[in-house]
């Protein structure tokens, strides 16, 4: 079960389909990435994805047909849209426009694109893009909770700027480096840890935490959630019953998991005891460590009195408490270290006086780019070794822990 160095896409075949939406540009370079990654990639495009890109520089980079038509004689002799839909290890909708959501949802087949996913019996994975109101509107979400329930995989979207000019919210297409991401966790997950957690309880938090100085001010830092919201889904991939316990983070719950999202450390603490007793617990959260001894009751005013000062006071310590209870301290407790510096001694004096089983220790100095950012490098810390992992997605980290913890969890079982 050595997940450390394979290149988990070789020789694996992909098809993609290409919605039709401004974010279809993003899909050359998706098609360009699995390619060197060795997957073979085969291309089908909606008549209105053809509005974005053409068929032609999508079957350049894809080095082969791209199928847009349901009736073209040519294609169907060379392959049918039903070996297409078949002959495949995944199918990826990238972008998965509003439309092509609902026809899916709905099990429409009136074009080659949604007559594939109709008739395709291989995992599918969508990379949904919108106007956040389409994505927010209550037909998507019903469409989106349709599509989770069918098994379907969901990466993205995620928030910021749109295309149209002054719109911003939850709805770009997650980048291509993230839906490959999420393509080998697909592809990994069916074949090492699927049902490998089944029966297990498993809680993570993730997120930074905002503590308030006043109604409109608080203190927090840079944490994106990704890594926790990643293990979070890993964990549900691999049959967990998963409470994801959030701060504030701009992405999309996680399918099959229970999402509770908090502002405060005390808060995530507070939902931590409640979703106790669990298997396994995994610490991702960047928890302030100090909070404003007494926020204002009202927003503080600029004014005579000069700069105000602010009395912090230190925040409980969510994974020491949970690693030293006595009555419901879980099976496997993991920390993680975010260091700056002597990272793997500051880790293992944090495992010591923390009590967990294991840290997840990370470099987390401005030049790693890891805080926020889509890879990480860690080194798992445990009571009596360290693994150093090479530098990846915060995916492959997530499922390759995974592993680990339904390994450890089985043999203690034993
Ligand atoms: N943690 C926690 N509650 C806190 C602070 C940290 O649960 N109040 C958890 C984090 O989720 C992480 C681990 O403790 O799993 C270590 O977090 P880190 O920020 O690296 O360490 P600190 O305890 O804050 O120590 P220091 O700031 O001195 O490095």
């Amino acid at each position: 079960m050595n997940t450390s160095d394979a290149n988990h896409l070789q020789g694996k075949r992909i098809l993609l389909i290409i919605g039709g939406g401004i974010a279809a540009y993003k899909s050359l370079d998706l098609i360009r990435r699995l390619r060197e990654r060795g997957a073979e990639v085969r291309v089908a495009m909606t008549q209105a994805a053809q509005e974005f890109v053409t068929p032609l520089s999508a079957g350049a980079i894809a080095g082969g047909h791209v199928y847009v038509d349901l009736f073209d004689w040519r294609t169907e002799f060379d392959i049918g849209h039903i070996r297409l839909a078949r002959d495949t290890d995944l199918v990826v909708v990238a972008p998965a426009t509003a439309d092509l959501m609902a026809k899916m949802a709905g099990g429409h087949a009136d074009d080659v694109a949604s007559t594939v996913l109709l008739a395709t019996d291989k995992p599918v994975l969508v990379a949904p893009a919108m106007n956040p109101h389409m994505w927010s509107n209550a037909a998507t979400r019903r469409n989106l909770a349709q599509l989770v329930a069918d098994g379907i995989a969901v990466v993205g979207p995620n928030a910021g700027e749109m295309a149209e000019q002054g719109e911003a919210g939850v709805g770009r297409m997650a980048e291509p480096l993230e839906i490959v991401a999420a393509v080998e966790a697909r592809l990994v997950a069916r074949h090492e840890t699927a049902g490998s957690l089944s029966g297990r309880r498993g809680l993570v938090t993730a997120g930074p935490t905002h503590e308030p100085i006043d109604p409109v001010r608080y203190i927090a830092n840079r944490s994106s959630g990704k890594q926790g919201f990643a293990i979070a889904l890993a964990a549900a991939a691999a049959g967990a019953d998963v409470t994801l316990v959030t701060g504030p983070v701009s992405l999309a719950d996680p399918p099959a998991v229970t999402v509770i999202r908090v502002e405060s450390a005390r808060e995530m603490l507070a939902e931590v005891e409640r979703a106790l007793p669990v298997d396994v617990a995994v610490f991702a959260a960047a928890v302030a460590d100090w909070r404003v001894a007494e926020p204002g009751a009202q927003k503080l005013k600029k004014g005579a009195g000069g700069t105000p000062k602010l009395d912090l006071i230190e925040n409980p310590d969510i994974l020491a408490t949970v690693a030293r209870c006595r009555s419901k301290r879980p099976p496997l407790v993991i920390g993680f270290a975010a260091e700056t510096e002597h990272v793997i001694k500051n880790a293992r004096a944090k495992l010591d006086r923390k009590g967990c089983d294991w840290i997840v220790a990370n470099d987390v100095s401005p030049a790693t780019g890891i805080i926020g950012g889509d890879r990480n490098s860690v080194h798992l810390v445990t009571r009596d070794s360290v693994e150093s992992w090479p530098n990846e997605d915060k995916q492959t980290v997530a499922h390759k822990l995974i592993v680990r913890i339904a390994v450890t969890l089985a043999a203690a079982a034993k």
